[in-house]
């Protein structure tokens, strides 16, 4: 079996300091399988799932097998195809997020992935700013599908700023095209959540939501494991407001007789990378200028580089997606 030997970021066991992340040499088999493509990377951005994985928090979802490669989001140049791959040929310009269960790791010189979990990069998109549609903005996406968003509904999503939230609101004004978007965020980014789309932006440090907000909305996504939002929603609608949670609800108390009683459906979603609901109404949105990917920081492709990058994801208090250049 011949092997290719690259750069990458990977971790050899468990860690809890961003310091341990190691940037060297990793091989890997040059054969491809026959759905998937070989990505020489130009950019990957990093998730709370990344730094979450490291840490050994989700073994439940992600089973991990040491070294272990780091980094799902990818933008990069299509280097190789696998004999059944139909979306894609060398030299294309592609981005997308890595299948957790196949993926290689997007902090790399190369990466591999299923065709299916990657689409053609508009032109109007740089490479870092296609990196960060990833992750975040899949989940965004598929959040607001499942809650059934749409014209003549509320929405209100808490962390308006950070990477899933940014695009709950971009997603809910210009795709789902609801009624009203609220949000909260502290002091120096409120403007950005008004600029994304957000109708009422609560400065949560120095207002609490539940004293702000009516209970008015549909539908509320929650970011930050936070039961309060479920006091904004409409009790006992038609048809049942929805409080959809991003985070383990293990880690919070979700009060399910108070849902109960109040009528309103409670679910933790997880992000399903194989779905293929994300293509070309997202294209038409970035080419019509009604999508912007916010990037809070970009990083180098090295040691320092990557683990800067991950300690500003877990100070947790990013603007928009933080990115790894990887190659100019
Ligand atoms: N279930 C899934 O499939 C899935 C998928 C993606 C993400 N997630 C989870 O969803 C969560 C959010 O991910 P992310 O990528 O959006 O994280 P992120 O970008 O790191 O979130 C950072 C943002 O959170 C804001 N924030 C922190 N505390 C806040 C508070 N008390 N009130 C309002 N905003 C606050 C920060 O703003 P300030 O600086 O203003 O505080 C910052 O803008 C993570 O736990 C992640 O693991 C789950």
């Amino acid at each position: 079996m011949s092997t290719l030997t690259y750069k990458a970021a990977y971790f050899n066991e468990f860690i809890t300091d961003v310091n341990d992340i190691k940037v060297g040499e990793v091989t890997a088999p040059v054969e491809l399988q026959p759905n998937q493509v070989r990505i020489e990377v130009r950019a990957a951005s990093i998730n709370p799932v990344d730094w979450k994985r490291a840490k050994g928090y989700v073994e439940a979802f992600f089973p991990t097998t040491f070294p272990s490669l780091i980094g799902y989001d990818v933008s990069g140049v299509v280097v190789a195809v696998g004999s059944e791959v139909t979306k894609f040929k060398v030299g294309d310009e592609i981005y997308g997020n890595l299948d957790a269960k196949t993926s290689t790791g997007s902090i790399a010189e190369y990466a591999v992935s299923n065709e299916d979990v990657l689409w053609h990069k508009p032109t109007s998109l740089s490479f870092a700013e296609a990196a960060g549609l990833g992750i975040a903005a899949r989940t965004a996406h598929q959040a607001l599908l499942r809650a059934e968003a749409g014209p003549g509904k509320s929405v209100f999503v808490n962390a308006g700023a950070g990477g899933v939230g940014n695009f709950v609101i971009q997603f809910a004004k210009n795709l789902f095209k609801v009624e009203k978007i609220a949000t909260t965020v502290s002091t120096n980014k409120v403007d950005l959540a008004k600029s994304l789309g957000a109708i009422e932006v609560v400065d949560y440090t120095k207002n609490d939501l539940i004293k702000v907000l009516k209970p008015e909305y549909d539908i509320a996504i929650d970011n930050l494991a936070d039961i309060k939002p479920v006091d904004i929603l409409k009790p006992k609608n038609t048809p049942r407001s929805k409080f959809i949670t991003l985070v383990d609800p293990g880690l919070f108390e979700v009060h399910e007789s108070k849902l109960k009683d109040l009528e309103i459906d409670h679910e933790f979603f997880i992000l399903n990378s194989s779905l293929k609901s994300f293509d070309g109404a997202i294209n038409e949105l970035l080419d019509a200028g009604k999508l912007q990917v916010p990037i809070d920081s970009t990083h180098k492709f090295t040691e320092q580089g990557v683990r800067n990058a991950l300690a500003r994801l877990a100070d947790g208090h990013a603007a928009g997606k933080i990115i790894i250049i990887v190659k100019n």
